[in-house]
């Protein structure tokens, strides 16, 4: 048996040098950055003592026992000195402006009002220090969207004042941004502050890798991954984002960079891949070779500067027009260095593969429809250090039209729009728009044709899971026998908070009757993700940096050894697959989930991917990639329908998933909230059995967002049509309470009833769900196999239990315990004693209300004498109380009951304890 190691020391280390090495530096004027031993510092800016970890939502529920912020960071370097006099003027200020943490789910602030600063503070600051850091911080997250208002995109006139009079009275300014995504930097313009720092949100360890990078104890070595620009009217989407019920993607793929370099240079103020440095480095292209199958670079980078430090060379390629049309660079290739002492060099091997060179000709017009094609034309390879300055370092001329794949149309767009072209003038290209192509099959009829073969059910052989691991029996003779009932509760995912794993997770599934569980199929767990382990009862777990800190590292290597350790602590923690990485593009800034997501560009998205699931592979986990596909806007996310073209899906909203699937053998995905094209992701054939199984070759599980809807063409979406979820082979309905049960009426067994579904159809499914669990650690423990994880140097957790004061009550069977104005704020809990004068079984009802939206989750666990016993996730209620129960064995006649609220925003009315089987043991 495999006996692991997780060394928290290690993994604090790698996550420090990840942030360390994400973090960008947009500015660094007259050297000021790095800063010297002995300097004094002002540091300015509220969000010095709240640094953001992370963003909301279910990404950011990681629980955590401590974050350092950049001020803890800078308290504790000896070799600097704060200005102690202003931060008692921000501590005095803060007094009377606590953090303001919001109601809870979607309802948290943006970012949190900052103290004014007079003339007289900045100046007597300037006269005791040396350099001024002014930290700015903003968050956003699932289910709301960052708005283009001053507090979330744009800095308020408060901000504004502070940066402009701190960058006016010292030489030196450092502007440190903690934020989740790109904001507006027109204020870097009109104050010109000497340095300014993209921190993004680094996780617990964000303080210390942020002040590595201020001391010059790590050299940045940050890349953009998404282009910044003058303003949010710039971006070709922004007319198209933040509706209700539609979003047309009418730039098609011109996306980022795509589309500035190609139409709008002068509207970037920092191009995509650009970073700075405290040295500077030659980067000479020394060979390219071309083959049939490749271009291979040879690439020799020299540290010229006075510092060690780290680059990233980047290959862009500029595609001719062709019929189709291109952008006029896309990322093809990236590598970065060893860390490079002054003078020293290294010789990097970057490969593009052909299938880099193609184009998706979803129109026809190359006179191959449905077709990867690499059209005639020159094709021009630049090598550099961001996609503007990158040179030109050779061009291939491909005389004739090639076809590199042929595929078939899927997911064609049925609404007419116009999609963007480019139209070559005489020194660029302008805007032209074309007729998006529409679908011209009939995709259920397609489906209909492509159903499996029909199989009848064979009754109980009495074989199990174990005989199918030990290849004793097929998984196909195993599971036919399985009844239809059996078929249809397998394919319900139990959660959230299931019993049947690990406490506080997202859900269970597989095992989740049971007679599922006598046939040996084990319950697997799922846990968010993506920035770490979240478990709503209140299991401490590490927080990572966010996505799009760890895509611009830009270093893979990096990013798979720290998800080994992420690998390590799911097996510690029982959970087979982290429900992460989240891969969608980054196609507006103001997307709310951003921060989870890595890029702009799907090259550097699937790379980050690759490396994230390569490291969880390596001892035996597996990470879900979220979510697919085209979820790009918070705002009505379950019922936008995205309208896209065939094209834009598969070379930009698809690309990064296909390269985790076939580069990093992805085995787990969520689907999305909404639609594309009209069908709901979580019913989309096309998409889930078409595209990702036949072409791609996925074998894994596919399993819905929680709660979310399905249709079939021309039906309303809601959440019983699971018959339509199976027969695209989404095979598990996240999430319902009692899988056995049907508790939502889905529609699986009606349409088998009446031929709509197959039973073949659903054993497919559970065929998927069963390989899951074969591969997982879930299997090695129903066959005594499971690898042991022994942790290093974690810090002793505290327990809350005995610090709170506790009030004592008699527990009457079906009286309510009633609170009055609880505190249920995020992180807070409350313990009562009671006194139960019979022990057993209770039926226990909690009544509660929020005006959180319907997807909100609002996790309360109920403890008894420090064990989780239950936990409740409430959704929105509109306002309306409601109640939902759970059984509780009360062992006890004393008992200690605590309350966790893992998310603000909801109201606990009262608690009823209700006898449903006693024990029989008299109290007394
Ligand atoms: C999110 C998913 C998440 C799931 C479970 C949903 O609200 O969209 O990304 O994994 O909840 O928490």
């Amino acid at each position: 048996m495999t006996t692991y190691t997780l060394d928290w020391d290690a993994y604090t280390a790698l996550a420090r040098k990840t942030v360390a090495e994400g973090a960008v530096l947009l500015k660094n004027d007259n050297q000021t950055l790095p800063l010297a031993a002995g300097t004094t510092i002002s540091a300015f800016g509220r969000n010095q003592f709240n640094y953001y970890k992370s963003g909301t939502g279910s990404g950011g529920m990681v629980n955590v026992s401590h974050v350092v912020s950049p001020l803890e960071a800078l308290q504790h370097h000896s070799d600097l000195t704060l200005n102690q006099s202003l931060l008692d003027v921000y501590e005095a200020w803060l007094e009377d402006h606590p953090f303001d943490k919001g109601e809870g789910w979607a309802a948290e602030p943006w970012s949190q009002e900052e103290m004014p600063v007079t003339d007289e503070i900045v100046a007597g600051a300037a006269s005791q220090s040396d350099v001024a850091i002014v930290m700015i911080g903003r968050t956003a997250g699932e289910d709301r969207d960052n708005t283009a208002d001053p507090g979330s995109y744009l800095l308020t006139d408060v901000e504004l004042t502070l940066i402009e009079k701190v960058s006016g009275a010292f030489p030196k300014t450092v502007v440190l941004l903690n934020v989740g995504n790109v904001i507006d930097m027109q204020w870097a313009l009109d104050f010109n502050p000497s340095a300014i720092l993209y921190g993004w949100q680094g996780g617990m360890e964000g303080g210390n890798a942020l002040v590595d990078l201020l001391t010059g104890e790590v050299t940045p070595s940050g890349k953009l991954p998404d282009t910044i620009v003058r303003s949010l009217e710039a971006y070709p989407s922004t007319p198209y984002f933040g509706h209700e019920d539609r979003a047309i993607y009418k730039e098609d793929i011109y996306v980022g960079y795509r589309y500035f370099e190609t139409f709008a240079k002068d509207d970037v103020l920092y191009p995509f891949g650009f970073g700075l440095s405290y040295t500077t480095f030659d980067v000479a292209t020394e060979t390219v070779d071309m083959t049939e199958q490749q271009v291979t670079l040879t690439v020799t980078v020299t540290n010229t500067g006075t510092h060690s430090g780290k680059e990233v060379v980047q290959v862009y390629l500029e595609k001719p027009q062709g019929k189709l049309g291109n952008p006029s660079r896309g990322l093809v290739a990236f590598a970065k260095t060893q860390l490079l002492e002054t003078g020293q060099s290294e010789t990097l091997t970057l490969t593009v593969p052909l299938t880099e060179y193609t184009s998706y000709d979803d129109a026809g017009v190359t006179g191959h429809k449905s077709s990867y094609v690499i059209e005639a034309g020159d094709y021009h390879l630049y090598v550099g250090t961001d996609v503007r300055t990158a040179a030109h370092v050779a061009t291939q001329t491909i005389g004739q039209l090639q076809v590199i794949e042929t595929l078939s149309e899927n997911m064609a767009p049925v609404t007419a729009f116009d999609r963007l072209k480019p139209q070559q003038t005489e020194t660029g290209y302008d805007v032209s728009y074309e007729a998006t192509p529409l679908r011209t099959i009939d995709p259920e009829a397609r489906r209909l044709a492509e159903r499996p073969a029909e199989r009848t059910y064979s009754d109980d052989q009495g074989l199990t899971l174990k005989d199918v691991s030990e290849g004793k029996t097929s998984l196909d003779v195993f599971l036919d026998q399985l009844t239809d009932e059996d078929l249809a509760a397998i394919v319900r995912g139990e959660g959230m908070n299931s019993p049947r794993v690990t406490p506080g997770t997202a859900a269970a599934f597989g095992g989740v009757t049971d007679r599922l569980t006598a046939f040996g199929i084990p319950a697997a767990c799922c846990a968010d993700g993506p920035s770490g382990i979240r478990m709503d009862i209140g299991t401490k777990a590490f927080s990572l940096p966010n996505g799009t800190l760890v895509a611009s590292t830009f270093n893979v290597d990096l990013v798979a050894d720290l998800f080994e350790m992420t690998g390590l602590e799911l097996r510690k923690n029982g959970i087979d697959t982290l429900l992460g990485p989240g891969m969608n593009i980054h196609r507006h800034p103001l997307n709310g989930r951003n921060f989870e997501y890595f890029s702009e560009d799907p090259h550097l998205t699937g790379m980050m991917a690759v490396a994230q699931l390569d490291g969880m592979h390596r001892v035996g986990v597996t990470g879900t990639l979220k979510h697919l596909s085209a979820n790009n806007q918070e705002f009505h996310r379950h019922d936008l329908d995205s309208i896209v073209s065939e094209r834009a899906l598969r070379e930009i909203y698809l690309k990064g998933f296909e390269h985790a699937v076939k580069r990093g053998q992805a085995y787990a995905i969520m689907t999305t909230y909404g639609a594309v094209n009209g069908l709901w992701t979580a019913g989309l054939y096309d998409q889930n059995t078409r595209i990702l199984r036949d072409e791609w070759g996925f074998d894994g599980v596919v399993m819905t967002d929680w709660w979310a809807k399905i249709n079939a063409e021309g039906t309303d979406a809601n959440r019983q049509q699971t018959a339509t979820m199976v027969r695209s082979q989404n095979d598990l309905y996240m999430v319902v309470g009692e899988p056995g049960a049907n508790p939502f009426e889905d529609d699986t067994l009606s349409s088998l009833a009446d031929g709509t579904l197959t039973r073949a159809e659903l054993l497919r499914s559970a065929a998927n769900i069963c390989q899951f669990i074969l591969r997982s650690p879930v299997m090695e423990r129903t066959l005594g196999q499971e690898a042991t994880v022994d942790v290093t140097g974690l810090p002793e957790e505290t327990d809350d239990l005995h610090e709170q004061a506790v009030t004592h009550q008699q527990l009457q069977s079906g009286v309510p315990i009633v609170f009055d104005e609880l505190d249920t704020s995020t992180g807070s809990s409350h313990v009562f004693a009671v006194t139960a004068e019979e022990t057993g079984m209770y039926h226990v009802t909690f009544e509660a209300r929020s005006y959180a939206g319907e997807l909100a989750q609002m996790p309360v666990t109920l403890f008894a004498n420090n064990m989780p016993v239950a936990t409740f996730t409430f959704n929105g209620t509109d306002g309306e109380w409601v109640t939902q129960t759970k059984d509780v064995f009360v062992f006890n006649p004393h008992n200690y009951f605590k309350l966790y609220f893992a998310l603000g925003g909801l109201e606990l009315k009262n608690i009823t304890f209700t006898l449903t089987e006693s024990f029989h043991m008299k109290n007394g």
